[in-house]
């Protein structure tokens, strides 16, 4: 299927240039419109937003900060309802003056209020395109304070347990929430990323068991970067050596039921979960691919026992709701079938001309099993990265998104970066992470066996090493480097429906390239897949100063992006702000959702990339 310009449907757009503007910039034809911005109420009767005036009150019933992941269902007519994830925040360019060393309280309280989710309703206006957010009584907040309910076959562990959660199955919060996915079953899933930077004291923990536990999820400090300890001792781990157990976790909600309490499904496992992205073995058992965003971590995937219910029935609602409660927890181990296996200055492939082979994935526990020698399976589920470590899984170059092609059932996995790869004391190239220092990340592509996303074992081969196509070390699955867009640090992936595959970027500003000496601003890409184009890089669309571009949604009709954090270049703060996105000048930046159509006939809205 291709178009008359000999691009794959989907993909025929005039690819935008590499860029460092403070601006979203589309190809010629599209059009764009911020839908929410940081600080926009969410919930009926949220105040305006007020820079110089903000409160914890305001900001938790107003949109977070730094959202991550969007994903959308449809509801009626034109409308949808979106979920996003606000990861962290960035105090700096919050608040005026901030003091580092000393954040108030009303500061502290306004962050925890900015992390969290938000569940709301936006409106599409199928004459002008124009997405808008709108107040619904399904719109809600969750904050680093709301309750969530552990459920699986870790919930209730002695490891789980605080002081103010004796039966360790009621946490408060949700941190550091990065991508996440749509179900099948109409609920949004969201991984808890790098809850390590939130919890205090861990140098002072004794324990030595606990202290090994902490480092190898990365607690290892005295303060917290922002100092959240002082304000609420569970985020000192002195006072709460459970506490951290607590986070890590793959969280799911239930947008259609305001009143539910989210839920962390322990049955996932405990790590720096990126997302978590499902698709159908050929049984209709639910299969979650997932990446532990860390330089030398793992690829996991979880298996449901029971297959998804269809309908919107209570019954299959009932029974969808614990799809990921029980089922098997899986581990990666990639295999390498050439004994050259380093991608090197000279671009040279290995002997058979691609970086592949075969692969395994390693069971960890099911249920109340282990399958891990030394550990029981609660101590599998909450200390997953030392049960991985283990099994001998293969450590990559730091996992983003892992996702399944819908309309091939391929799989693929951003692999943002890993500067560290091959350098003294660290583990060196293997042909699933070929590239020493590798400052710009490579695309893995794989085939479960007999297409089933259940199967126990798979086929790989790299798709992408991205960076600058004039460098050697880059691989555009044998396509014309001089017919291919510049691309660093791949991120987040999505799937249009012709089944083109769209990455968005966060490399702060890493690859410089001619004519962009300060490095290119993020973006979103469009990647072909198939036939004589395959491993065509095209830039789509790029994000202003200092954001990365998260969230990515592709459809005929719409493309969402989140450019994050905007701003946040080395030095920035209130007083030196590095963009003004989207308010213009003499304002602070916010991050937001972007919504890009392409224009149309008549001015109405036409289809994506046709
Ligand atoms: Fe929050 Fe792995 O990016
Ligand atoms: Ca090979
Ligand atoms: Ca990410
Ligand atoms: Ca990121």
């Amino acid at each position: 299927e291709g178009t008359g310009g000999g691009l794959p449907v989907g993909l025929d757009y005039e690819t935008v240039p590499v860029n460092n503007t403070d601006a979203i910039t589309v190809p010629p034809g599209y059009r764009s419109n911020v839908v929410i911005r940081w600080g926009d109420p969410i919930v009926d009767g949220a105040p305006e937003f007020d820079f110089a005036n903000q409160t914890p009150e305001a900001q938790a019933q107003q949109f977070g900060y730094n959202n991550d992941f969007c994903g959308v269902l449809p509801l009626d007519g034109d409308r949808l309802v979106m979920f996003n994830n606000h990861e962290y925040t960035i105090e700096p360019l919050m608040f005026a003056g901030y003091d580092e060393e000393n954040p108030t309280e009303t500061q502290v309280r306004i962050g925890m209020a900015a992390h969290g989710l938000s569940v709301h309703v936006v409106e599409r206006d199928p004459a002008t395109g124009e997405m808008r957010a709108v107040l619904d009584p399904l719109n809600r907040r969750y904050t680093a304070t709301s309750e969530f309910r552990l459920t699986g076959p870790a919930a209730g562990s002695a490891l789980l347990q605080t002081s103010a959660d004796p039966t360790g199955t009621r946490v408060l919060g949700t941190l550091n929430n990065c991508a996440g996915g749509v179900t099948p079953w109409g609920t949004f899933l969201s991984g808890e990323e790098n809850f390590n930077q939130y919890f205090a004291n861990a140098a002072s923990v004794v324990d030595p068991a606990v202290l090994a536990r902490a480092e190898r999820y990365g607690i290892t400090e005295e303060a917290s970067e922002r100092k959240w300890e002082r304000f609420d001792p569970r985020f000192d781990m002195l006072a709460e050596p459970n506490e951290p157990n607590r986070f890590g976790w793959i969280v799911e909600v239930d947008p259609q039921d305001p009143t539910a309490t989210p839920v962390k499904r322990t049955a996932l496992g405990r790590f720096k979960h990126e997302g978590a992205t499902i698709h159908l073995a050929a049984d209709g058992r639910a299969v979650a691919y997932m990446g532990d965003d860390e330089r030398f971590d793992y690829v996991y995937k979880y298996v449901s026992n029971a297959a998804v219910r269809e309908g919107n029935t209570r019954a299959a609602r009932e029974a969808n709701a614990t799809l990921l409660d029980d089922g098997t927890l899986y581990v990666a181990r990639f295999t390498g079938n050439s004994p050259a296996t380093e991608i090197t200055g000279d671009g040279a492939l290995p002997a058979d001309g691609a970086f592949d082979g075969t692969g395994e994935w390693i069971k960890l526990a099911a249920g109340t099993e282990s399958f891990v020698p030394g550990m029981s399976a609660e101590e599998v589920y909450v200390f997953t990265r030392q049960a991985a470590d283990v099994v001998g899984a293969t450590k990559m170059d730091r996992p983003e998104d892992v996702e399944a092609n819908p309309v091939t059932g391929r799989v693929y996995i951003a692999l943002t970066n890993n500067t560290d790869r091959g350098t003294e004391g660290a583990a060196g190239p293997d042909e699933a992470n070929p590239r020493t220092e590798n400052a710009h990340g490579h695309v893995v592509e794989f085939e479960e066996d007999g297409g089933d996303a259940a199967a126990g074992a798979f086929s790989w081969r790299i798709l992408l090493v991205c960076g600058d196509p004039e460098d050697p070390s880059t691989y555009f699955a044998g396509f014309d480097k001089s017919q291919v867009s510049p691309i660093t640090s791949p991120d987040n992936l999505a799937f249009d429906g012709h089944g083109n595959l769209w990455i968005s970027t966060d490399s702060g500003r890493a690859l410089e390239v001619a004519g962009t000496p300060a490095g290119i601003n993020d973006g979103l890409y469009g990647v072909s897949l198939e036939g004589e184009t395959r491993g065509r890089t095209a830039l789509f669309a790029t994000v202003p100063n200092g954001a990365e571009c998260c969230g990515p949604v592709v459809t005929d009709e719409f493309v969402l992006i989140s450019p994050q954090h905007p701003g946040d270049l080395d030095g920035a703060s209130t007083e030196t702000p590095q963009s003004t996105w989207p308010d213009g000048p003499g304002s602070q930046p916010r991050p937001s959702v972007v919504n890009i159509w392409r224009e149309g006939e008549g001015g109405r809205p036409g289809r994506i990339g046709e």
